[in-house]
C-alpha cells in the first residue's frame, strides 16, 4: 500500500497519546494514507485479507496481528479513538435495595469515577434477580433519559446531566419526576429477571452528551487534564467511541460484582446506543455477546450501502459521533478499507444478534443481513460457526446461528418482544466461556 500524505502533526500526535495510554499503539498508524489515496472497493472488503495484502491464514495471526489492526483503522478513518483506560477508577456502591420489585429483586446504585475531579461519572444501575445466590448472566445497556426512566421507583436517582429535549420530562435539557418510568415499555425488567439475568444500565450523557457542538464528557476532560486541546478535537475524538469506553468501564465494575458472572455479559443497545454497544463488543473481549438493535448506518448496517441512512447523511445530521476522517468518505464510502462486516469480525468467535423491524428501513435491514453473511468467514474460519440463514428469514423467525438475524413487522423501536428474542438467543449462545 503506497504511502500518501499523512494527517496533520498534531492530530497524529494526540492520536498516538490516545492509543498509546489504551494501550494499543502502533508506529504505523499515523503513516495510514488519506482517504483520497486509498483504492475503491465496490463490495464489502473481506476482513481475512491483511492491510499488506495477504490473506490471514492462522487464528493466531488473526488475533495478534489482523485483529489489532482493525481495531486501529476503525479508529483511525470512522470513530475517532477511544479514551486511555483510566489509571484510577474508583467504584463507590451508593446503595443497595434488597426489596425492589416487592422483594423480587435487589436494585444497586454503583458510581463509576472515572478520573480526578471534573471527569465523567457513570452511574450504574444493577437490577439482580432475588435471591441473589450465584453469580448471574447480565445484559449492561446503556439507554437515552436517564436510569429513572427505566422504572418508576423513585430510589432510583434522576439523572443529573444534560438529557434530549424528546426525553419525557426534560426541562431546560434536564430530567424531572416526569420522566420517571416513562421508557418501562422498552425495558421489560420482570422479564429479564424472571428469565435468570439481571440487566444494568447507564445514560450515555453521563459519559458525553449528544451535541454536535459541544464536548463535555470524556475527551474534554482528558484535553482539560493533558493540556491539550486537541484531543477533543473533531480529528481524534467521537461521540460513538466515548459512549463506548464508558461500556468498557461499566464492565470493570461489573466483573468485579461476586454476584455478576463475569464470562456472561452481553451488551445491548437500540440505535445510537446499538451503534455503541457493537463497537464496545468489538474493542473488549470481556463483552461475551452483542445485540446492536436497529443499529443502522454506522453500526450494523453497511457504510457502502444504498438503501436508507448513507455516511454523507449520518455525518451531517450528527458530525460528532464520528471523527473528521469518516466525512471524506461522505462520497466515496467505497474508499473505506473495511466494512461493518469487520466490526462484527472483531466480535468473533462472540455471538452477535442483528434484530430488526420491516418498517424500520432507515436502518437497512437487508444490508444488515448481507453484513452478517460478510462477517461469517471469519466465524467459520476461527471455526465458530456463523450464520445459518441462507436468506433474510421470514418475519418474526429467529435465524439462531452464533451470528443470529431477527426480523418483526413494525417501527424503529425497542419493545418487550424484542426483548423474548434476546433473551432467548442469549440462553443459546451466553454459556460459560472463559474469562480473558
Ligand atoms: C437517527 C439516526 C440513526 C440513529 C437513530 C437513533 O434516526 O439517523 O442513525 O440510529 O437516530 O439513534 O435513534
Amino acid at each position: 500500500m503506497p504511502l500518501a500524505r499523512t494527517r496533520t502533526a498534531t492530530a497524529a500526535a494526540a492520536a498516538t497519546a490516545l492509543l498509546t495510554l489504551s494501550g494499543c499503539s502502533t508506529p504505523s498508524q499515523v503513516d495510514w494514507p488519506q482517504t483520497g489515496a486509498l483504492p475503491p472497493q465496490a463490495g464489502l472488503p473481506d476482513p481475512l485479507i491483511r492491510w499488506n495484502g495477504e490473506r490471514v491464514t492462522t487464528p493466531r495471526q488473526w488475533f495478534e496481528e489482523r485483529r489489532p489492526e482493525l481495531q486501529r483503522l476503525f479508529q483511525h478513518y470512522m470513530y475517532g479513538f477511544l479514551p486511555p483506560v483510566p489509571t484510577r477508577t474508583r467504584f463507590e456502591t451508593d446503595q443497595v435495595y434488597t426489596d425492589f420489585l416487592g422483594g423480587r429483586a435487589t436494585l444497586k446504585l454503583v458510581t463509576i469515577e472515572t478520573g480526578e475531579a471534573g471527569f465523567p461519572k457513570i452511574h450504574l444501575m444493577l437490577i439482580l434477580p432475588n435471591p441473589v445466590r450465584q453469580p448471574v448472566p447480565v445484559f449492561l445497556s446503556m439507554n437515552f433519559c436517564g436510569n429513572h426512566a427505566l422504572h418508576s421507583d423513585p430510589r432510583i436517582p434522576l439523572t443529573r446531566g444534560w438529557v434530549y429535549t424528546n426525553c419525557k420530562g426534560c426541562v431546560d435539557g434536564h430530567a424531572t419526576e416526569e420522566g420517571r418510568g416513562s421508557q418501562a415499555m422498552d425495558w421489560p425488567i420482570e422479564q429479564i429477571l424472571q428469565r435468570g439475568y439481571g440487566l444494568a444500565s447507564f445514560c450515555s450523557a453521563d459519559v458525553d452528551s449528544d451535541r454536535k457542538d459541544v464536548s463535555d464528557g470524556i475527551y474534554a476532560s482528558l484535553a482539560k487534564a493533558w493540556g491539550r486541546p486537541e484531543v477533543a478535537a473533531p480529528e481524534n475524538r467521537g461521540t460513538i467511541a466515548a459512549w463506548a469506553w464508558g461500556f468498557h468501564r461499566c464492565m470493570d465494575y461489573l466483573v468485579k460484582d461476586i454476584s455478576v458472572d463475569p464470562r456472561r455479559i452481553a451488551a445491548v443497545g437500540h440505535s445510537r446506543n446499538g451503534k455503541t454497544a457493537l463497537l464496545a463488543a468489538a474493542m473488549d473481549d470481556r463483552i461475551a455477546l452483542a445485540i446492536p438493535h436497529q443499529a443502522g448506518c454506522g453500526g450494523s448496517a453497511p457504510s457502502r450501502g444504498r438503501v436508507g441512512e448513507s455516511v454523507q447523511r449520518i455525518n451531517t445530521a450528527f458530525p460528532h459521533w464520528f471523527n473528521a476522517a469518516y466525512k471524506e468518505f461522505n462520497q466515496s464510502t467505497d474508499r473505506l478499507p473495511f466494512d461493518q462486516n469487520a466490526l462484527v469480525a472483531l466480535c468473533a468467535p462472540r455471538p452477535v444478534l442483528f434484530s430488526n423491524a420491516t418498517e424500520d428501513q432507515w436502518a437497512n435491514p437487508a444490508g444488515q443481513f448481507e453484513v452478517l453473511q460478510a462477517a461469517d468467514p471469519v466465524y467459520r474460519f476461527l471455526g465458530a460457526g456463523g450464520l445459518e440463514a441462507k436468506s433474510v428469514p421470514a418475519e418474526g423467525v429467529l435465524s439462531d446461528g452464533v451470528l443470529g438475524y431477527y426480523i418483526r413487522p413494525g417501527k424503529h423501536s425497542m419493545t418487550a418482544g424484542d426483548w423474548e428474542i434476546f433473551l432467548t438467543f442469549a440462553d443459546h449462545h451466553m454459556t460459560a466461556r472463559p474469562v480473558k
